[in-house]
């Protein structure tokens, strides 16, 4: 795929700079050069295996091919994109977990912080929500700032079956039914190719209501590149070939078996090397209030894919990392404190921007209050970067392991670029581990539970072993 020029995408490489993470910087606390290069078999192995399964649905891996093989569809979302600005005030998207994180992120990334409240000629799409929740006094909220009729509301469930999403659906359509709209008019679903509740609600509707295709060997947490994130994505007006250029370009840096030429591998290897060594935490800490949900997107892929207690021989193990998000620099005044004195179970990754998408400069002022004239004649821009490499400072001087991933600047060739990025050092990480990445089945106990809560036919065994459950100790409340 050609993406402007060699030299422009050369301009936009996002490169990591893990110097914080050795002993030249941490001492004892830090990776001798002979305790990373121990990772190299086992991170030569992962390579392979990830480079041997590449493109395999069976596999879930179906999502390193997102970045070429859209060509027909990414042409069909920009048409659907452009008739949704035409003929609608909202975008709201329905959806929870991976059908939803990706969308809030890349709308948070690259759209302007306050988007909603411009006025529509400023806006390059109409109002845009996503509802990942179930709190009714959220649906009721956002009732009350939309107007049905005038909604695109886009239904995102690979299964169909997820109570959150079907939830959602429900209240819309009995919506969309009162106020006499046509469904097939307001609705797009994107899910499963074949199976599943939205591809039987499709069928009830003769075709009429437009799909898009959540591929089969894509699974939520890694579908923010194929329609579940590019359709939201264009109706924003972002540039949604932009971004799988970007993830194209990082694959293609990422094509070496080597630590030191492959930045995702070296990701991968720094994290579970810390893992082994009790570094529990993964802080992902981003410089820009644009890529704050880009730290809640990798949350969940991290969590969800690392988070396993058995491996690939069936052998039990339980491995993962805790990440957390945390905000340059706002968390500087809650969470630093803890990531410098606390417990040595933490390796924060930094997201710092060299340009930020505008300079604003510090007015002089209080010129008789050194402790504050001092600020005047620099620019924000010049305060928060001085702040990120402050932090990184007192991290490394403290024997914190800390690395930074540079972005040249924001815009969706970088951002695809990121999400590429962070996409392979999962997989990477997994295959280290010798685990599933790509399954959760740690997440259906709590889903099976609340299906016999809710007396969905078939699932009388689980509420009985619900009901049999000991009964509270009055005491024990207090
Ligand atoms: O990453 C995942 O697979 C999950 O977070 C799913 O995206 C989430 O549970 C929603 O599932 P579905 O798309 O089937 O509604």
């Amino acid at each position: 795929m050609s993406y402007k020029t060699k030299e422009w995408r050369d301009s936009m490489r996002v490169t990591l700079d893990y110097n914080n993470m050795t002993e030249t910087f941490l001492g004892d606390k830090g990776f001798s050069d002979k305790k990373l290069a121990s990772y190299r078999t086992a991170a030569t192995k992962a390579f392979s295996y990830v480079k041997e399964n590449r493109g395999k649905d069976e596999l879930y891996m179906g999502w390193t091919e997102l970045p070429y093989n859209q060509k027909e569809i990414v042409a069909d979302i920009l048409e659907t994109a452009k008739s949704v600005r035409r003929k609608f005030k909202y975008f709201v998207v329905l959806g929870i977990g991976g059908s939803a994180l990706g969308p809030i992120m890349a709308f948070n990334a690259l759209c302007h912080l306050h988007y909603n409240d411009l006025p529509r000629a400023k806006r390059k799409g109409p109002k845009f929500y996503v509802e990942d929740n179930v709190d009714p006094v959220r649906m009721r909220d956002l009732l009350d700032v939309i107007e049905p009729a005038e909604t695109c509301f886009n239904v995102i469930s690979k299964s169909g079956a997820t109570s959150e999403t079907m939830t959602q659906y429900l209240v819309i359509l009995d919506l969309l039914k009162k106020a006499g709209v046509p469904v097939e008019d307001n609705v797009i679903f994107t899910t499963d190719a074949k199976k599943g509740n939205l591809n039987k609600i499709a069928a009830e509707y003769n075709g009429k209501i437009k799909c898009y295709v959540l591929p089969d060997g894509v699974g939520g947490r890694f579908s923010e590149l194929c329609p579940v994130g590019l359709l939201p994505a264009a109706v924003l007006g972002i540039d949604i070939k932009g971004l799988l250029a970007g993830a194209a370009y990082m694959d293609s840096i990422c094509r070496s078996s080597s630590i030191a030429k492959n930045p995702a591998l070296a990701c991968a290897v720094l994290q579970v090397a810390a893992m082994n060594e009790g570094k529990n935490v993964g802080v992902m800490m981003p410089y820009s209030d644009n890529l704050k949900y880009l730290a809640d997107w990798y949350c969940q892929l991290w969590a969800e894919s690392l988070g396993k207690n058995v491996t690939l021989d069936g052998m039990p193990c339980n491995v993962g990392q805790t990440p957390v998000k945390s905000l340059g620099v706002t968390d500087q005044h809650s969470q630093v404190q803890l990531y410098t004195e606390g417990p040595y179970d933490k390796v924060v990754t930094f997201l710092s921007l060299k340009k930020y998408a505008c300079e604003f400069p510090i007015p002089h002022g209080c010129e008789d209050i050194p402790d504050v004239a001092f600020l005047g004649g620099h620019t924000m821009e010049e305060l928060i970067q001085a702040e990120n490499a402050a932090t990184a400072y007192a991290l490394t001087k403290a024997g914190r392991m800390n690395y930074t991933l540079y972005i040249p600047e924001l815009n969706a060739f970088t951002l695809g670029e990121l999400l590429f990025l962070f996409e392979l050092q999962t997989a990477y990480a997994g295959a280290m581990f010798n685990i599933d990445t790509f399954n959760q089945p740690g997440v259906e106990e709590g889903k099976k539970a609340t299906f016999a809560l809710l007396g969905k036919a078939g699932y009388a065994e689980k509420k009985k072993e619900l009901d049999s459950l000991p009964e509270k100790k009055t005491e024990y409340i207090v």
